[in-house]
Protein backbone atom coordinates (compact mmCIF):
# COMPACT_ATOMS: atom_id res chain seq x y z
CA UNK A 1 0.00 0.00 0.00
CA UNK A 2 1.18 3.60 -0.75
CA UNK A 3 1.18 5.27 2.25
CA UNK A 4 0.87 9.65 1.96
CA UNK A 5 2.33 10.91 4.93
CA UNK A 6 2.96 14.59 5.91
CA UNK A 7 5.88 15.29 8.65
CA UNK A 8 5.39 18.19 10.94
CA UNK A 9 8.25 18.14 13.36
CA UNK A 10 7.79 21.35 14.51
CA UNK A 11 9.75 22.67 17.47
CA UNK A 12 11.66 22.05 21.13
CA UNK A 13 12.27 17.94 21.43
CA UNK A 14 9.87 17.51 17.85
CA UNK A 15 12.15 16.75 15.34
CA UNK A 16 14.01 14.15 17.70
CA UNK A 17 10.93 12.13 18.67
CA UNK A 18 9.74 12.67 15.23
CA UNK A 19 13.03 11.16 13.47
CA UNK A 20 12.43 8.19 15.88
CA UNK A 21 8.92 7.68 14.52
CA UNK A 22 9.81 7.54 11.02
CA UNK A 23 12.44 4.78 11.90
CA UNK A 24 9.91 3.00 13.18
CA UNK A 25 7.35 3.42 10.71
CA UNK A 26 9.99 2.61 7.84
CA UNK A 27 10.93 -0.79 9.06
CA UNK A 28 7.08 -1.40 9.60
CA UNK A 29 6.44 -0.78 6.24
CA UNK A 30 9.68 -2.30 4.89
CA UNK A 31 8.52 -5.57 6.90
CA UNK A 32 4.74 -5.61 5.44
CA UNK A 33 5.44 -4.13 1.95
CA UNK A 34 3.98 -0.76 2.19
CA UNK A 35 5.66 2.48 0.21
CA UNK A 36 5.76 5.51 2.69
CA UNK A 37 6.18 9.02 0.75
CA UNK A 38 6.84 11.03 3.73
CA UNK A 39 7.02 15.12 2.90
CA UNK A 40 7.82 17.48 5.08
CA UNK A 41 6.98 20.86 6.59
CA UNK A 42 7.07 23.79 8.47
CA UNK A 43 5.04 24.35 11.58
CA UNK A 44 5.46 26.39 15.10
CA UNK A 45 7.92 28.64 15.65
CA UNK A 46 9.95 26.73 12.91
CA UNK A 47 8.06 28.50 10.73
CA UNK A 48 7.93 31.86 12.14
CA UNK A 49 11.81 31.97 11.60
CA UNK A 50 11.63 30.67 8.28
CA UNK A 51 8.73 32.63 6.49
CA UNK A 52 6.99 34.46 9.17
CA UNK A 53 3.16 32.59 10.08
CA UNK A 54 3.44 29.37 12.19
CA UNK A 55 1.07 27.35 10.14
CA UNK A 56 2.12 28.43 6.70
CA UNK A 57 -0.43 27.91 3.29
CA UNK A 58 2.32 25.93 1.90
CA UNK A 59 2.28 23.32 4.99
CA UNK A 60 -2.14 23.43 5.38
CA UNK A 61 -1.35 22.35 1.07
CA UNK A 62 0.92 19.32 1.68
CA UNK A 63 -1.48 18.47 5.32
CA UNK A 64 -4.52 18.24 2.61
CA UNK A 65 -2.92 16.18 0.17
CA UNK A 66 -1.48 13.81 2.64
CA UNK A 67 -3.73 10.54 3.97
CA UNK A 68 -2.22 11.32 7.36
CA UNK A 69 -0.36 13.59 9.22
CA UNK A 70 2.53 12.77 11.82
CA UNK A 71 3.32 15.74 13.91
CA UNK A 72 5.58 16.79 16.53
CA UNK A 73 5.31 19.34 18.88
CA UNK A 74 5.41 23.39 18.58
CA UNK A 75 6.65 26.04 21.03
CA UNK A 76 9.31 27.86 22.29
CA UNK A 77 10.31 29.61 25.08
CA UNK A 78 11.15 32.90 23.40
CA UNK A 79 7.21 33.43 22.96
CA UNK A 80 6.20 32.00 26.59
CA UNK A 81 7.43 35.20 28.64
CA UNK A 82 6.73 37.92 25.68
CA UNK A 83 2.71 38.68 25.98
CA UNK A 84 3.47 41.16 23.17
CA UNK A 85 4.20 38.86 20.52
CA UNK A 86 2.28 39.60 17.27
CA UNK A 87 2.84 36.06 15.82
CA UNK A 88 3.03 32.97 18.61
CA UNK A 89 4.16 29.01 17.79
CA UNK A 90 0.50 28.44 19.27
CA UNK A 91 -1.31 30.07 16.78
CA UNK A 92 -0.18 28.05 14.28
CA UNK A 93 -1.66 24.50 15.99
CA UNK A 94 -5.17 26.31 16.63
CA UNK A 95 -5.15 27.85 12.90
CA UNK A 96 -4.06 24.07 11.66
CA UNK A 97 -7.09 22.47 13.82
CA UNK A 98 -9.48 24.91 12.22
CA UNK A 99 -8.37 24.81 9.08
CA UNK A 100 -8.00 20.95 9.02
CA UNK A 101 -11.36 20.60 10.54
CA UNK A 102 -9.76 18.32 13.58
CA UNK A 103 -12.93 18.88 15.38
CA UNK A 104 -12.14 15.23 17.71
CA UNK A 105 -9.33 14.92 19.61
CA UNK A 106 -9.02 11.38 20.97
CA UNK A 107 -6.38 10.96 23.82
CA UNK A 108 -6.36 7.61 25.76
CA UNK A 109 -4.68 6.73 28.64
CA UNK A 110 -3.58 3.42 29.81
CA UNK A 111 -1.39 1.93 32.42
CA UNK A 112 1.73 -0.47 31.65
CA UNK A 113 2.04 -2.96 34.00
CA UNK A 114 5.82 -2.40 33.89
CA UNK A 115 5.83 0.96 34.89
CA UNK A 116 3.14 0.79 37.47
CA UNK A 117 5.55 2.13 40.14
CA UNK A 118 5.97 5.20 38.58
CA UNK A 119 2.70 6.91 38.76
CA UNK A 120 2.17 9.04 41.60
CA UNK A 121 -0.83 6.54 42.53
CA UNK A 122 -1.36 4.06 44.62
CA UNK A 123 -1.11 0.59 42.02
CA UNK A 124 -4.78 -0.29 43.41
CA UNK A 125 -5.72 2.64 42.19
CA UNK A 126 -4.95 2.68 38.39
CA UNK A 127 -4.60 -0.91 37.88
CA UNK A 128 -6.32 -1.84 35.05
CA UNK A 129 -7.32 2.05 33.48
CA UNK A 130 -8.16 2.25 30.21
CA UNK A 131 -9.88 5.08 28.78
CA UNK A 132 -10.32 7.36 26.27
CA UNK A 133 -10.88 10.98 26.61
CA UNK A 134 -12.53 12.62 23.36
CA UNK A 135 -12.31 16.39 23.23
CA UNK A 136 -14.00 18.17 21.27
CA UNK A 137 -10.84 20.73 20.00
CA UNK A 138 -12.38 23.38 17.12
CA UNK A 139 -15.45 25.16 18.78
CA UNK A 140 -15.61 26.72 22.95
CA UNK A 141 -14.07 29.01 24.45
CA UNK A 142 -10.77 28.45 22.24
CA UNK A 143 -12.60 30.07 19.02
CA UNK A 144 -15.14 32.33 20.59
CA UNK A 145 -15.56 36.00 20.77
CA UNK A 146 -12.98 37.30 23.04
CA UNK A 147 -11.41 41.30 23.68
CA UNK A 148 -11.15 43.73 25.84
CA UNK A 149 -13.35 47.07 26.70
CA UNK A 150 -12.87 49.24 29.16
CA UNK A 151 -9.60 51.16 28.01
CA UNK A 152 -8.15 47.41 28.16
CA UNK A 153 -8.98 46.98 31.43
CA UNK A 154 -11.86 44.49 31.27
CA UNK A 155 -11.42 41.16 29.02
CA UNK A 156 -13.64 38.46 28.12
CA UNK A 157 -13.65 35.32 26.46
CA UNK A 158 -16.54 33.39 25.30
CA UNK A 159 -17.13 29.38 24.91
CA UNK A 160 -20.14 28.85 22.59
CA UNK A 161 -21.02 25.46 21.20
CA UNK A 162 -23.68 24.76 18.70
CA UNK A 163 -25.80 21.35 18.56
CA UNK A 164 -24.17 20.22 15.31
CA UNK A 165 -21.04 20.83 16.70
CA UNK A 166 -21.59 18.53 19.93
CA UNK A 167 -23.48 16.17 17.95
CA UNK A 168 -20.93 14.83 15.39
CA UNK A 169 -18.31 14.98 18.63
CA UNK A 170 -20.71 12.84 20.82
CA UNK A 171 -21.40 10.43 17.67
CA UNK A 172 -17.54 9.73 17.73
CA UNK A 173 -17.94 9.17 21.46
CA UNK A 174 -20.73 6.14 21.34
CA UNK A 175 -19.36 4.72 18.36
CA UNK A 176 -15.96 4.30 20.46
CA UNK A 177 -18.27 3.43 23.20
CA UNK A 178 -20.01 0.17 21.41
CA UNK A 179 -16.38 -0.84 20.36
CA UNK A 180 -15.28 -0.55 24.24
CA UNK A 181 -17.41 -1.43 27.28
CA UNK A 182 -20.24 0.51 25.92
CA UNK A 183 -20.09 3.15 28.69
CA UNK A 184 -19.66 6.55 28.01
CA UNK A 185 -19.80 9.68 29.95
CA UNK A 186 -20.38 13.22 29.14
CA UNK A 187 -18.62 15.77 31.24
CA UNK A 188 -19.85 19.11 31.39
CA UNK A 189 -21.00 21.84 34.19
CA UNK A 190 -24.61 21.98 33.31
CA UNK A 191 -25.42 22.98 36.70
CA UNK A 192 -23.86 26.56 35.80
CA UNK A 193 -23.45 26.67 32.38
CA UNK A 194 -25.63 27.37 29.30
CA UNK A 195 -23.40 25.93 26.42
CA UNK A 196 -23.01 22.68 28.84
CA UNK A 197 -26.92 21.97 29.37
CA UNK A 198 -26.92 22.54 25.63
CA UNK A 199 -24.40 19.53 25.63
CA UNK A 200 -26.23 17.80 28.25
CA UNK A 201 -29.58 17.77 26.24
CA UNK A 202 -28.53 16.86 22.66
CA UNK A 203 -26.07 13.96 24.57
CA UNK A 204 -29.19 12.89 26.04
CA UNK A 205 -31.28 13.03 23.26
CA UNK A 206 -29.08 11.03 21.11
CA UNK A 207 -29.26 8.00 24.02
CA UNK A 208 -32.26 6.21 21.66
CA UNK A 209 -30.04 5.70 18.88
CA UNK A 210 -27.41 4.02 20.67
CA UNK A 211 -29.53 2.14 23.47
CA UNK A 212 -26.66 -0.40 24.87
CA UNK A 213 -24.83 2.46 25.36
CA UNK A 214 -24.97 3.30 29.17
CA UNK A 215 -24.12 7.28 29.41
CA UNK A 216 -23.93 8.72 32.69
CA UNK A 217 -23.83 12.86 33.25
CA UNK A 218 -20.85 14.49 35.46
CA UNK A 219 -19.99 17.54 36.52
CA UNK A 220 -16.10 18.63 35.57
CA UNK A 221 -15.31 19.48 39.04
CA UNK A 222 -16.23 15.97 40.09
CA UNK A 223 -15.04 13.79 37.33
CA UNK A 224 -10.94 15.85 38.20
CA UNK A 225 -11.25 14.37 41.53
CA UNK A 226 -12.46 10.65 40.71
CA UNK A 227 -10.30 10.77 38.10
CA UNK A 228 -7.27 10.85 40.58
CA UNK A 229 -9.49 8.45 42.91
CA UNK A 230 -10.82 5.93 40.64
CA UNK A 231 -9.75 6.28 36.83
CA UNK A 232 -10.06 2.73 35.92
CA UNK A 233 -14.12 3.70 36.71
CA UNK A 234 -13.83 5.35 33.67
CA UNK A 235 -14.49 4.26 30.01
CA UNK A 236 -15.07 6.70 27.53
CA UNK A 237 -15.54 10.34 27.83
CA UNK A 238 -16.61 13.19 25.49
CA UNK A 239 -16.22 17.12 26.72
CA UNK A 240 -15.95 20.30 25.46
CA UNK A 241 -12.20 21.84 24.34
CA UNK A 242 -10.96 23.34 27.61
CA UNK A 243 -12.42 21.11 30.27
CA UNK A 244 -10.74 18.27 28.14
CA UNK A 245 -7.41 20.20 27.80
CA UNK A 246 -7.22 20.08 31.38
CA UNK A 247 -8.41 16.94 32.28
CA UNK A 248 -6.21 15.36 29.45
CA UNK A 249 -3.55 16.88 31.14
CA UNK A 250 -4.51 15.77 34.71
CA UNK A 251 -5.36 11.72 33.12
CA UNK A 252 -1.35 11.72 31.56
CA UNK A 253 -0.40 11.61 34.75
CA UNK A 254 -1.49 7.91 35.78
CA UNK A 255 0.18 6.02 33.48
CA UNK A 256 3.66 7.55 34.94
CA UNK A 257 5.06 9.15 32.08
CA UNK A 258 3.91 12.18 30.08
CA UNK A 259 6.03 10.26 27.42
CA UNK A 260 4.30 7.75 26.77
CA UNK A 261 0.75 9.03 25.95
CA UNK A 262 -0.22 9.23 22.21
CA UNK A 263 -3.14 11.29 20.39
CA UNK A 264 -4.98 11.64 17.06
CA UNK A 265 -7.25 13.98 16.00
CA UNK A 266 -10.01 13.66 13.32
CA UNK A 267 -12.35 15.45 11.52
CA UNK A 268 -13.01 16.82 8.23
CA UNK A 269 -10.28 16.35 6.27
CA UNK A 270 -6.47 14.48 6.91
CA UNK A 271 -6.26 12.84 10.13
CA UNK A 272 -3.02 13.98 12.62
CA UNK A 273 -1.05 12.19 15.51
CA UNK A 274 0.61 13.34 17.73
CA UNK A 275 2.43 12.58 21.30
CA UNK A 276 0.53 14.89 23.94
CA UNK A 277 3.59 15.98 25.25
CA UNK A 278 4.89 19.74 24.10
CA UNK A 279 8.20 20.55 22.78
CA UNK A 280 10.15 20.25 26.02
CA UNK A 281 12.33 23.07 24.80
CA UNK A 282 14.78 22.36 28.42
CA UNK A 283 15.37 18.62 26.52
CA UNK A 284 15.39 20.12 22.57
CA UNK A 285 18.99 18.42 21.20
CA UNK A 286 20.08 16.57 24.22
CA UNK A 287 19.07 13.31 22.68
CA UNK A 288 17.51 12.59 26.24
CA UNK A 289 13.76 12.92 25.09
CA UNK A 290 11.38 9.98 25.30
CA UNK A 291 9.99 9.11 22.06
CA UNK A 292 7.58 6.48 23.02
CA UNK A 293 4.71 8.49 22.56
CA UNK A 294 5.22 9.81 18.90
CA UNK A 295 5.88 6.22 18.17
CA UNK A 296 2.97 4.99 19.73
CA UNK A 297 1.10 8.32 17.85
CA UNK A 298 2.27 5.99 14.79
CA UNK A 299 0.50 3.10 15.65
CA UNK A 300 -2.43 4.76 16.20
CA UNK A 301 -2.12 6.40 12.62
CA UNK A 302 -1.46 2.65 11.15
CA UNK A 303 -4.23 1.33 12.28
CA UNK A 304 -7.52 4.93 12.51
CA UNK A 305 -5.84 6.22 9.47
CA UNK A 306 -4.64 3.15 6.87
CA UNK A 307 -6.93 0.62 8.87
CA UNK A 308 -3.42 -1.33 9.17
CA UNK A 309 -3.69 -3.35 12.33
CA UNK A 310 -0.95 -6.00 12.40
CA UNK A 311 1.15 -2.98 11.64
CA UNK A 312 0.29 -1.49 14.45
CA UNK A 313 0.06 -4.24 16.36
CA UNK A 314 3.78 -4.91 15.65
CA UNK A 315 4.76 -0.87 16.96
CA UNK A 316 3.11 -1.53 20.33
CA UNK A 317 4.66 -4.91 20.65
CA UNK A 318 7.78 -3.63 19.93
CA UNK A 319 7.07 -0.39 22.61
CA UNK A 320 5.94 -3.20 25.01
CA UNK A 321 9.40 -5.11 24.47
CA UNK A 322 11.48 -2.17 25.23
CA UNK A 323 9.75 -1.15 28.41
CA UNK A 324 10.19 -5.03 29.69
CA UNK A 325 13.71 -5.01 28.83
CA UNK A 326 13.96 -0.84 30.28
CA UNK A 327 15.39 0.04 26.59
CA UNK A 328 13.87 3.62 28.11
CA UNK A 329 15.18 7.13 28.29
CA UNK A 330 15.86 8.64 31.41
CA UNK A 331 12.42 9.88 32.55
CA UNK A 332 11.40 6.25 32.68
CA UNK A 333 14.92 4.65 33.77
CA UNK A 334 14.80 4.95 37.37
CA UNK A 335 18.38 3.93 38.61
CA UNK A 336 18.71 1.76 35.60
CA UNK A 337 20.87 2.84 32.73
CA UNK A 338 19.51 5.99 30.30
CA UNK A 339 19.14 5.30 26.74
CA UNK A 340 19.29 8.26 24.56
CA UNK A 341 16.29 8.93 22.21
CA UNK A 342 18.10 7.93 19.18
CA UNK A 343 19.11 4.74 21.23
CA UNK A 344 15.65 3.87 21.92
CA UNK A 345 14.34 4.40 18.39
CA UNK A 346 17.27 2.73 16.83
CA UNK A 347 16.24 -0.57 19.14
CA UNK A 348 12.75 -0.17 18.19
CA UNK A 349 13.03 0.02 14.22
C1 LIG B 1 -2.79 20.85 23.82
C2 LIG B 1 -2.05 22.13 24.12
C3 LIG B 1 -2.67 23.24 23.29
C4 LIG B 1 -4.12 23.38 23.70
C5 LIG B 1 -1.97 24.60 23.38
C6 LIG B 1 -0.48 24.47 23.07
C7 LIG B 1 -2.61 25.63 22.51
O1 LIG B 1 -2.07 22.41 25.46
O2 LIG B 1 -2.71 20.35 22.68
O3 LIG B 1 -3.46 20.32 24.72
O4 LIG B 1 -4.43 24.07 24.68
O5 LIG B 1 -4.97 22.81 23.04
MN1 LIG C 1 -3.12 20.96 26.67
Amino acid sequence: MKLNIALLPGDGIGPEVIEQAVKVCNAVAKKYNHDIAWTEALTGAAAIDAVGEPYPDATHEICMKADAVLFGAIGHPKYDNDPSAKVRPEQGLLKMRKALGLFANVRPTFTFPSLIENSPLKKERIDGTDLVFLRELTGGIYFGKRGRLDNGNTAFDTCTYTRAEIIRLAKLGFELAMTRSKRLCCVDKANVLESSRLWRETVQAMEKDYPEVEVSYEFVDAVAMRLVQWPNSYDVLITENLFGDILTDEASVISGSMGLMPSASKGLHTSLYEPIHGSYPQAAGKDIANPLATVLSAAMMFEDAFGLKDEAEAIKDAVNKSLDKMIVTEDLSGKGKAYKTSEVGNWLD
